[in-house]
């Protein structure tokens, strides 16, 4: 196996790491059965990386062995982001779908105790002609044995179909909701799109919601990405009310923008 560096921060404020916590603490009472899960949202840029980073992270914590799969072949940036060194000539899934390298050369060992990556390895023009494979579905299938939990970052399911491809690979799917932007229309779209995988959407995470837009100016006067704070009911919003559970979601309890 390889070796990868993970050199950014990945520490929240309390009310994020409270709201993670949340998610996670869900994530664990999803049943035994949930171990691989894709992450996507409606548009770029509503934060699944940073989710699934963090989902990560917080699992490790807990003494999860994860696995942070980079999905998304067409415009990856997770790598940059994290600042993640990786060794060798930094082979990922990309050569692995296409025959060039074998599992073990494409699976990373980070810095960070029990945290796993396969990261893409290079862009590919034509994602799908990998992901909606039967070699694709063999690997995750193949990584759900060995480790205890297989995130998988994707890319938006608004824009390509790749996540939703990728979800028929998976026991279930988040999708990310960036607060105040993310258009009802677009989410419905978004959940029946994934909902056509018939892998279950295990919950929403309401992600950039920042304390001056839920606040009144009296008692709320900065804000933060989840909004924190001594006045801050921080259970009103970041993500950990924005994530629902299905049953939840049956009973109409879904917290649609
Ligand atoms: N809750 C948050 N708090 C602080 N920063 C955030 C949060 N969520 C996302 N960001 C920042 O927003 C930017 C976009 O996030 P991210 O890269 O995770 O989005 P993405 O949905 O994965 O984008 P893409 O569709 O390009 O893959 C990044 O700079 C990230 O650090
Ligand atoms: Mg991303």
């Amino acid at each position: 196996m390889q070796r990868a560096e993970i050199n950014a921060k990945l520490d929240l404020d309390y009310a994020g790491s409270e709201a993670i916590n949340t998610i996670c603490s869900n994530l664990m009472f999803s049943g035994k059965n949930i171990k691989k899960i894709v992450v996507t949202s409606c548009e770029p840029n509503d934060g699944k990386s940073f989710v699934a980073m963090q989902i990560v992270s917080n699992m490790a914590k807990r003494g999860k062995k994860v696995l942070l799969v980079d999905a998304d072949l067409r415009l990856s940036v997770l790598n940059a982001h994290y600042e993640i060194k990786l060794s060798g000539q930094g082979v990922g899934l990309a050569h692995l779908l296409s025959g060039q390298c074998m599992l073990e050369d494409a699976l990373y060992q980070s810095n960070i105790p029990n945290v796993y990556l396969m990261p893409i390895g290079t862009d590919v023009q034509a994602p799908l002609s990998l992901i909606a494979t039967p070699d694709f579905d063999r690997l995750i299938q193949a990584v759900g044995e060995t480790f205890d939990l297989v995130i998988i970052d994707a890319p938006p399911v608004g824009l390509v179909i790749d996540a939703a491809e990728i979800a028929r690979s998976c026991d279930g799917s988040i999708l990310v909701l960036e607060y105040a932007k993310t258009h009802r229309r677009a989410l419905q779209e978004a959940k029946q799109q994934m909902e056509r995988t018939g892998t279950p959407i295990l919950g929403c995470v309401l992600n950039k919601v920042t304390m001056d837009r839920l606040s009144t100016k009296k008692y709320y006067s900065y804000g933060g990405k989840y909004g924190y704070g001594k006045y801050g009911k921080y259970g009103r919003y970041g993500y950990s009310k924005g994530y629902y559970r299905r049953e939840d979601e049956q009973k109409g309890k879904k917290k649609d923008k």
